[in-house]
């Protein structure tokens, strides 16, 4: 045998090495981890390496729209006995809400919050149209009928009503119509707010700030029409900072 025969030989015998090598990744790393649903070649790659699980469940776990309609009972005032029963049933939701609906911490204050909003909120949290491990074990096992009792009895406690809308930022004002975002207040206002639109004076700050960049980034998406998903996502960083910081020292 001479030198060249020797050289073709070792290039042969390098690229079977190399076939068997790419077909075992093939079936180990491709063909096998797809035996389940159909995902790209990345996904049954890491599947193989066992990371998958995690991102498929996180995607099957994402929260579906809202699908809450407010009901007329929801929207009228409360009787004395949906309230008193709704105190009862406030009972548990002190410790972060505070008593009276005044939270000191950066669970949102419900003193005085529209009952609508209430309603809808919490039957949000209970379908899984908005998320929050806290208030989805807190409403797992409430009732329809405790939900409006307790959204009576928090939006009867007194909440000021007057409108300072006059030293309000632009935004909240009159919007930026070049950039298409809507004034705050034509939803937000106290006058003539529209109806599940929460009131904004009074809450703390660090909520706020969450809520507006959980709307931005779409992880939350339970606002009919993404209303608020299109106003968050067009405003800067600065801006959420400065309108939060507008409603949160606004008397609530
Ligand atoms: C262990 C603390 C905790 C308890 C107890 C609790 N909550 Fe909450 N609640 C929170 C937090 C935190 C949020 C804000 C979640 C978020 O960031 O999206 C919240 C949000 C809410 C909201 C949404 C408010 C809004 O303006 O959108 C409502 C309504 C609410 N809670 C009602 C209740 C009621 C009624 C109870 C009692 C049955 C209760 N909560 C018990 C911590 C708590
Ligand atoms: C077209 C009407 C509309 C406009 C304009 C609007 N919002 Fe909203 N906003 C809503 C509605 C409706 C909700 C409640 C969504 C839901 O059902 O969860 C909401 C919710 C919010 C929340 C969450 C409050 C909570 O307690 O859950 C914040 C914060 C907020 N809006 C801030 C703003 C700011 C700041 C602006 C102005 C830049 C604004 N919104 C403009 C309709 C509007």
């Amino acid at each position: 045998m001479n030198t060249a025969m020797h050289s073709r030989l070792g290039a042969v015998a390098a690229l079977i090495v190399v076939a068997i090598a790419a077909a075992a990744f093939f079936v180990g790393f491709y063909v096998l981890p797809s035996q389940g649903s159909g995902s790209t070649v990345w996904e049954r790659i890491c599947r193989a390496a066992g990371v998958v699980q995690a991102r498929s469940d996180a995607r099957a776990a994402l929260p579906a729209f809202t699908s809450v309609v407010i009901p007329h009972a929801a929207m009228t005032a409360g009787t004395p006995e949906q309230a008193g029963r709704g105190a009862t049933l406030a009972l548990r939701c002190t410790a972060c809400h505070g008593p009276q609906g005044m939270s000191g911490a950066d669970a949102p204050n419900l003193r005085g919050q529209y009952a609508e909003v209430i309603y809808k909120q919490l039957m949000d949290f209970q379908r899984g149209a908005r998320s929050d491990a806290v208030m989805g074990a807190m409403v797992a096992t409430l009732s329809e009928h405790d939900i409006l009792d307790l959204s009576h009895y928090y939006a009867g406690l007194p909440r000021s009503k007057d409108d300072r809308l006059a030293s309000a930022p632009a935004l909240i004002r009159v919007g930026d119509p070049m950039r298409n975002i809507a004034p705050c207040a034509s939803c937000h206002g106290r006058v003539d707010g529209k109806v599940g639109a929460p009131a904004l004076e009074g809450e703390p700050k660090a909520y706020l700030q969450k809520q507006l960049t959980a709307f931005a980034a779409g992880t939350r998406m339970n606002d009919a029409n993404a209303a608020m998903r299109n106003e968050a996502r067009r405003l800067s960083k600065d801006e959420i900072d400065m309108l939060t910081d507008h409603y949160a020292h606004a008397p609530l």
